[in-house]
This record gives C-alpha cells, sequence and structure tokens, in this order.
C-alpha cells in the first residue's frame, strides 16, 4: 500500500458568501464551534492521510497559519501551504501541488465539504487500486440542487461514463462531492485543459479525462454530505447538522 498524501483546496473568491467573504475567506467562517477547514483536516487525518498541503489565496491567507500552525494539534505528520495567486479554479489550484505529491497518491478534499462519516474505507479502497482515479457521490433527490454541481452519467452496471458540470438536465439524482482521489497522472492532465465558460479549469474535465481512460471507479458516501459554500442556506443547513449531530464520525452513528 503506497502513501496516500492530502490536499485541501480553500481558495477561489466565496462570492457566492458575500458579503461574509469580503472580510475573511469561506473556509475560515465557522461551523458549528470551529473554522470550516478544520473538518477537511479532521477527515483526512481520521482516514489515515497526515501529509497535507493546504492551497489557498486572496487577502487572508495568513490566517490558515495562526489557525492550523504547523498541523500538530490537528494529528498532521507534515503540513505545508501553497497560495493561488487568483481564483483560476479548482484544477489550476491542484496544480500548484504537484512537487508536493512528488509521485504519490493523492486525496483531494474541496474545503466546504462536510460529511457525517469518516471517509477511511474509501481511502483504503484507492490504497488498492492499482491506478486511475475515484470519487464519492451523494445521492440527491432535487433536480434544481443538482444544477449546481457535478453529475454522473452512469451505465448499467452503475460505472461512471461522463460526468456533467452543473447541468440543465440532470442525467442521474448523484451529486459528485468535493472528494477525489488521483494517481499521479492527474499532474499530466491539468496543463492539457483550457478555461471553462466561467473561465476556470474545471475539475469535471480532469474527471472526465479519467472516464474516458476507463479507470474511474466510483464509491457512494453513506450518511449526510453538505456543501456549505453553495449558498448562505446550504452553508446554515451544514450548520445545523453538524451542531445536533457533529461531523466525520469513524462508526455509523447509534441509531
Ligand atoms: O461541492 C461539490 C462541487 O464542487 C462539485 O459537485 C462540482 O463538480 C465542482 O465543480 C465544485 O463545484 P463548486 O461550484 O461548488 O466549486 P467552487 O467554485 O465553489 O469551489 C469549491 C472549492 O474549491 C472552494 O471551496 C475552494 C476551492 N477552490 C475553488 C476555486 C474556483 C480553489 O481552491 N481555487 C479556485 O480557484
Amino acid at each position: 500500500m503506497g502513501v496516500i498524501k492530502g490536499v485541501i483546496l480553500a481558495g477561489g473568491t466565496g462570492s457566492r458568501l458575500h458579503p461574509l467573504t469580503r472580510i475573511t475567506n469561506k473556509h475560515l467562517l465557522p461551523i458549528y464551534d470551529r473554522p470550516m477547514v478544520t473538518y477537511a483536516v479532521e477527515a483526512m487525518v481520521d482516514a489515515g492521510v497526515d501529509e497535507i498541503m493546504v492551497v489557498t489565496g486572496g487577502t487572508h491567507a495568513g490566517e490558515f497559519f495562526r489557525l492550523l500552525g504547523n498541523g500538530e494539534e490537528y494529528g498532521v505528520d507534515r503540513l505545508l501551504y501553497a497560495y493561488q495567486e487568483r481564483a483560476g479554479g479548482i484544477a489550476e489550484a491542484l496544480g500548484l501541488t504537484e512537487r508536493f505529491a512528488r509521485g504519490d497518491k493523492i486525496l483531494v478534499m474541496l474545503a466546504d465539504n462536510i460529511i457525517e462519516r469518516s471517509i477511511r474505507p474509501m481511502v483504503e479502497a484507492f490504497s488498492a487500486q492499482e491506478r486511475g482515479a475515484r470519487i464519492l457521490l451523494s445521492p440527491v433527490d432535487d433536480p434544481a440542487h443538482l444544477r449546481h454541481l457535478g453529475v454522473p452519467e452512469l451505465d448499467g452496471d452503475g460505472r461512471v461514463t461522463r460526468i456533467h458540470e452543473k447541468p440543465d438536465d440532470p442525467p442521474s439524482t448523484y451529486a459528485v462531492t468535493g472528494f477525489y482521489f488521483y494517481d499521479a497522472s492527474v499532474f499530466d492532465v491539468i496543463p492539457t485543459l483550457t478555461p471553462s465558460r466561467r473561465g476556470e479549469l474545471e475539475i469535471t474535465d480532469v474527471n472526465n479525462w479519467y472516464v474516458g481512460q476507463g479507470t474511474m471507479e466510483l464509491d457512494v458516501l453513506e450518511g449526510f454530505w453538505g456543501d456549505a459554500g453553495e449558498s448562505i442556506d446550504a452553508y446554515y443547513e451544514v450548520n445545523d447538522f453538524v451542531r445536533a449531530h457533529g461531523a466525520n464520525h469513524p462508526e455509523p452513528p447509534p441509531a
């Protein structure tokens, strides 16, 4: 089992949470009793991923040092930081971590995604996966919600045939969550991408490259998943859930 390194993406403009994100970085806003980004760190460390690079940007990057320091307090073995000069997209932010990854497999997390259960089983499954990528899906019934997310098209065997980013007509009732596993070829794919209509290098284009290679695997998350950056209502929904039930539980919570 090779090492899996962690990448936490905490850049971007957070414009959907303006004006709150004019005075701080979205991932420093509270989720219940602590800053959002600490949940991503906890999810990784609990799953055995303890070499982590945090990518951030904008004017509040220094606050991440103040909060996370060298990571000891959070159980991180090695914590590094990268600075994204402009919000050029999730895939662009990921590209900044190539020298950190140094050919190892990586787990990428969007720091605004919060989950109820541990991702340890998925980390173990990716450790055993010889090559390729792995995404985590979450069931979402509401088409209006799916139109703001990445949505997979699945074949009869439950394999992904294509991922559609923010589709007008969602092809399934699953969201692609902000947890992605990649082998080292991800850093050969990123330089081949071109900006999307929103002017960003899209993680969905990276994922579709792996789909095209036939090496994209998936798991379906059990329990709650939320994207706290999606809207102010989603932010409060995630807060309410975590306040009532907590997050990153190692075992299914008692019924
Ligand atoms: O939350 C899951 C969704 O995340 C997926 O279903 C979508 O397929 C995926 O594209 C992404 O969609 P969003 O529109 O929610 O992504 P957003 O622009 O909000 O960026 C998510 C996180 O990525 C953000 O919290 C920080 C990081 N990021 C984003 C950008 C644009 C960066 O670090 N740098 C960036 O330039």
